[in-house]
């Protein structure tokens, strides 16, 4: 340990071994990290002197209108620039890139060389269609290479990207169109999910009927059935590539810094998901540095981000960041347990991963089928391993510790948000750890734990979990709506970031994520609002009000449970229980359907009218129900 490293004393703690030790590329935190919150500025512009940029910036941070903060103000860029042109330049042109499986078990590979000969050609049938920066398409694909394909080439010509995760639905995907006023949609027939076909098309088809501003609408063919395909809007992905316009060579926009790279949506405290914004510049450097700093990716390594590109996850760790990085990324579309509980550890072995980042949940849903399915296979090749999503429970840490990693690789327990866009407290392969602690910020990142008035509080005390300067990939606002973005994330209090979070940080300095302090809900790691459901359950003929609520479960983390209140005449049963799960799962996606849908006469409200979710959480599991003088009579 160097002599400038902080003592850890306290609870159950890890060291990493010195192999590992020595590889990292950082070698040191304490000092370095100091050094990094004196100059933030000074830390990032630095490490985006590693990237090339069409032209310098003048100023690193403007923060004369805060929030609304700016990062390499000034400078031109373009993200694809630094995640492909400039490997198509050296020796790894002929790298790999990507690797990916599908569920049946086709394979296919890209060297940088063909990712970025199919993103110029993609790019140039987007161009050819009109595409152009101040454009949002939106792309709505199962997991398979044509997702990154497609969300390169929109960045290559300058259009934003939305990507609207494949598990989701018809509503959730109409009002995200509608919401980002997207002409142009990106699809596929299906994809592959546990041995059957996900029917993305006939989603996409309910969803533009009821948001017409699509006009094109690209399919790529991957599961083969039958489709509806509407002349003069539907096209095929393979056709348009195929024709004379879908050239080799396409140049690459040069976009200011703060152009908007991509809007993703994401569940919050009220109402409809929010369209969080990431730019060109700043995300680029701060999910560059974070990458390569916590996880160490160097040419020999076959990293697998075993998200969904479509959450912040796949955006930055396994779309943009290991590209940034020239690595080699692996990607898989289908379930974990397909076709037996072994897939993953299958995968692993036959592909020799170094790193696998994956979340709380999956690691819980594989633990369940016990030790010999991962024991038949040689993992070897893993050197570390990532979590993310959701606090990871000591006892699946243990597991994936010992049975996965066999004790030799450390777990990089990463916390962040959709809204910072990558890494922000996480501990690098140096850092000793403790099972369920995300351990420290990274560098430039000053996190804290503080009271009601913004004061922090004492170590193992609980409060609310603040950033307090800002940082390059931090969302810049939210689409068509600052106010919310200003009242959302700095309306308590002012100059601090708040994310949301409960935490407490220990006698160490480490932090401890307790969970979400708003109505957002983590199922399975996803993130979704209470809002939502609801909103989703009103919309059913049978239903007046409906309140939904998370309650713990052992896989899931959190599961959705839903109080109905029916309209008058409307007669409860088993079925229309049933029938309204499923209603749910119909309009936002099967990740939302609840638990259980309860019916009830009335639901315990403020007298303002607010629906009270902390009482019924309490009623749920029998604890108390705290202060209640503000509930209705
Ligand atoms: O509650 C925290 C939890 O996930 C939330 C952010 O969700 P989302 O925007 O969907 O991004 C997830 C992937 C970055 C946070 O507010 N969370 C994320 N990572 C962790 C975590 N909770 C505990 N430990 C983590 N490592």
């Amino acid at each position: 340990m160097a002599a400038s490293e902080a003592k850890v004393t306290e609870g159950e703690i890890y060291y990493p071994s010195e192999q590992v030790r020595e590889r990292a590329t950082v070698q040191e935190y304490e000092s370095l990290y100091q050094r990094s919150i004196e100059d933030p500025q000074g830390f990032w512009a630095e490490r985006a002197e590693e990237l090339e940029w069409f032209q310098k910036w003048e100023k690193v941070l403007d923060d004369s209108n805060p929030p609304f903060y700016k990062w390499f103000v000034g400078a031109k860029v373009n993200i694809v620039h630094n995640a492909l042109d400039r490997h198509v330049q050296t020796w790894r042109k002929n790298k790999l890139a990507l690797i990916w499986e599908g569920e049946p078990g086709d394979m296919r590979t890209f060297s940088y060389h063909a990712l970025h000969r199919e993103v110029c050609k993609f790019a140039n049938v987007l161009r050819s269609m009109g595409v152009k920066k101040g454009d949002i398409v939106t792309i709505y694909l199962p997991r398979i290479p044509e997702q990154v394909i497609a969300m390169l080439a929109c960045a290559k010509i300058g259009a934003a990207h939305s990507v609207v995760y494949g598990g989701f639905s018809v509503e959730a995907l109409a009002e995200r169109i509608e919401d980002a006023q997207s002409r142009v949609l990106i699809t596929a027939d299906g994809g592959w999910l546990r041995g059957k076909i996900v029917p993305l098309k006939d989603t996409a088809d309910e969803a533009m009927a009821r948001q017409p501003t699509i006009e094109t609408c690209i399919v790529v063919k991957r599961t083969g059935q039958e489709i509806y395909m509407e002349a003069g809007r539907d096209y095929w992905f393979h056709d348009l590539m195929a024709l004379p316009i879908a050239n080799q060579t396409c140049c690459t926009d040069e976009v200011d810094a703060e152009d908007p790279l991509f809007i993703l949506y994401t569940s919050g405290t009220t109402g409809r998901p929010k369209g969080v914004v990431h730019t060109h510049g700043g995300y680029m450097v701060h999910i560059y540095t974070t990458l390569k700093y916590v996880f160490d990716l160097r040419d020999e390594d076959r990293w697998w981000c075993a998200a969904d590109p479509g959450w912040i996850t796949g955006h930055s760790y396994i779309v943009y960041g290991p590209l940034l990085l020239g690595a080699t990324s692996f990607m898989y579309e289908g379930a974990p347990n397909y076709p037996y509980p072994n897939r993953w550890w299958r995968m692993i072995e036959n592909y020799s991963i170094t790193v696998l980042y994956t979340a709380p949940t999956a690691i819980r849903g594989l633990m369940r089928y016990g030790d010999a399915w991962p024991n038949r296979h040689d993992l070897s090749s893993l050197r570390l391993l990532g979590s993310v999503g959701e606090p990871i429970n000591p006892e699946a840490w243990r597991w994936y510790y010992t049975v996965i990693g066999k004790e030799r690789c450390p777990i990089m327990d990463t916390w962040w948000q959709t809204e910072t866009g990558g890494f922000m407290i996480t501990p690098l392969p140096i850092t000793p750890l403790k099972p369920g602690s995300a351990t420290k910020p990274f560098f430039g990142i000053v996190a804290d734990v503080v009271d009601d008035h913004g004061n922090p509080v004492a170590p193992g005390e609980e409060g609310y979990l603040v950033i307090k300067k800002p940082w390059p990939g931090m969302l810049r606002t939210i689409l068509k709506d600052p106010e919310r973005y200003k009242t959302q994330y700095w309306g308590k209090f002012g100059t601090m970031y708040q994310t949301g979070d409960s935490a407490r940080k220990d006698q160490d300095g480490y932090f401890w994520i307790i969970g979400r302090m708003d109505d957002v809900i983590k199922v399975s790691g996803y993130r979704l609002g209470t809002a939502e459901v609801e909103s989703a359950l009103v919309s059913h003929p049978a239903v007046a009000e409906a309140a939904a609520i998370g309650l713990p479960h052992d896989v899931k983390g959190n599961a959705i449970y839903t109080y109905v209140i029916l309209k008058a005449g409307v007669e409860k049963s088993d079925k229309l229980a049933e029938e309204l799960r499923n209603h749910v799962a119909h309009e936002i996606g099967p990740i939302a359907r609840p638990e259980q849908v309860t019916f009830v006469d009335s639901l315990p409200k403020t007298r303002s009218g607010k629906i009270m979710r902390r009482v019924l959480k309490a009623r749920a599991l029998g604890l108390p129900e705290g202060d209640v003088t503000t509930l209705e009579e």
